[in-house]
């Protein structure tokens, strides 16, 4: 396991160094992103060579605030709408799309020079109404699901790289979810959403999406067996999205690049695709170290294996992070409410700095 092995100890104790020189430095104030490395990169952007390095952008904040978007333009180089191409936004009405939102996202990526991933085209969450209340039959919803997949996937042809194609198919439990899609078309569906997208976006590549699944456990056990037999019967899936979405008082999960590796090893290519690390709150300066440290753990391993190809940032500022949703915790992102980085930028930049791609 590279991420726990003695090199691994090394890499992260020298960074702490450096991180701790930094933060030093910018109590001080005398250092900005400047001060990681001298004539180092001073971006995550410019660190990141190989891999992409993404994040969760949501609205109206991109419009609103200019800090959100300076940021946004010059640190990352890929972006995924955090709403805006959902069901409930891309389809409110039956056979009424609205991607203007999602439109607007794109459009500043392609004026960044940044790749967008799609998220996402089938979830049990976030549907409209109609969609849950409808009283389908199976032929019925099925059409309506070829309908969402095509149109959408359709649309953005050619603009997003890569699909959340299924997003958090199986439940705790490591079972397919019970779901509408589950309930009225059968498993079927997953192979059917992926052969729809493939259709609408031949180039694009075509991800099932989690939580839960950073290390080697039942529930990632399972996604690499419905993988494997999916893949065996000719369906075009090829991405496993790692969500990431990890809290300090949870423990950190085993075996992240054992896990990496044999999905890249199915073929498929692995991105972190929702990395946040929330906290209980108040903010301490241990609680942001140990934040640093679990950052550092999940890019280590993705920079260790060359099949991950993304690490994705859910939210870059706790000032919109979605982490504030459960009650008591938080500040769970790179930068604080006022845009200061905090340890775990630095963290990021720091491995990014040094391991870049192998
Ligand atoms: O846009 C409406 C606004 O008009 C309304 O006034 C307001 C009142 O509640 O709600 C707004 O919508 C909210 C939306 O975020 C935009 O802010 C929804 O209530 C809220 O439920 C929604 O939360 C999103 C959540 O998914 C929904 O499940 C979060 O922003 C988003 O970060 C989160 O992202 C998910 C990924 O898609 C999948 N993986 C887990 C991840 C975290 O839950």
């Amino acid at each position: 396991m590279g991420n726990n092995n003695e090199s691994g100890h090394v890499m992260r104790a020298a960074r702490r160094l450096a991180v701790g020189l930094v933060s030093a430095a910018l109590l001080i104030g005398a250092a900005g992103p400047a001060a990681v490395a001298d004539g180092g990169p001073t971006t995550l952007r410019a660190a990141s060579r190989n891999l992409l390095i993404g994040t969760a952008v949501g609205l109206p904040q991109l419009d609103t605030d200019p800090t959100y978007s300076q940021i946004l333009a010059t640190q990352f180089d890929s972006v995924t709408p955090e709403n805006a191409m959902k069901w409930d936004t891309t389809e409110p009405q039956p056979g009424v799309f609205n991607f203007a939102p999602a439109d607007h996202i794109v459009a500043f990526a392609k004026d960044h020079g940044q790749r967008v991933r799609g998220h996402t085209l089938v979830w049990h969450s976030q549907l409209p109404s109609w969609v849950t209340n409808g009283n389908w039959t199976p032929d019925q919803l099925r059409d309506i699901l070829r309908r969402h997949i095509m149109v959408e996937a359709g649309h953005f042809k050619g603009q997003v790289y890569a699909w959340d194609v299924v997003n958090e198919p199986l439940d705790d439990s490591a079972i397919l979810r019970d779901t509408i899609f589950l309930q009225k078309l059968g498993p079927g569906y997953i192979a059917d959403a992926f052969r729809w997208a493939h259709e609408a976006a031949p180039n694009a590549k075509l991800y099932i999406n989690d939580y839960n699944v950073e290390g080697i456990n039942a529930k990632s056990t399972a996604y690499y067996d419905l993988i494997k037999g999916l893949l065996a019967e000719g369906v075009p899936v090829s991405g496993f999205g790692i969500q990431g979405h990890l809290g300090i008082q949870y423990g950190f999960p085993d075996q992240i690049q054992a896990n990496i590796q044999r999905f890249v090893d199915l073929g498929l290519e692995v991105s972190f695709t929702e990395v946040d690390v929330r906290m209980p709150l108040p903010v301490t300066e241990a609680k942001l170290a140990t934040q640093a440290d679990y950052y550092s753990r999940l890019l280590e391993p993705c920079l260790a294996v060359k099949g991950c190809v993304g690490f994705t940032v859910w939210g870059f500022t706790d000032k919109y992070s979605w982490a504030t949703y459960f009650a008591g915790q938080g500040a769970a992102t790179i930068y604080d409410e006022n845009y200061n980085p905090k340890p775990a930028y630095w963290a990021v930049l720091a491995d990014l700095a040094a391991r870049g791609r192998r």
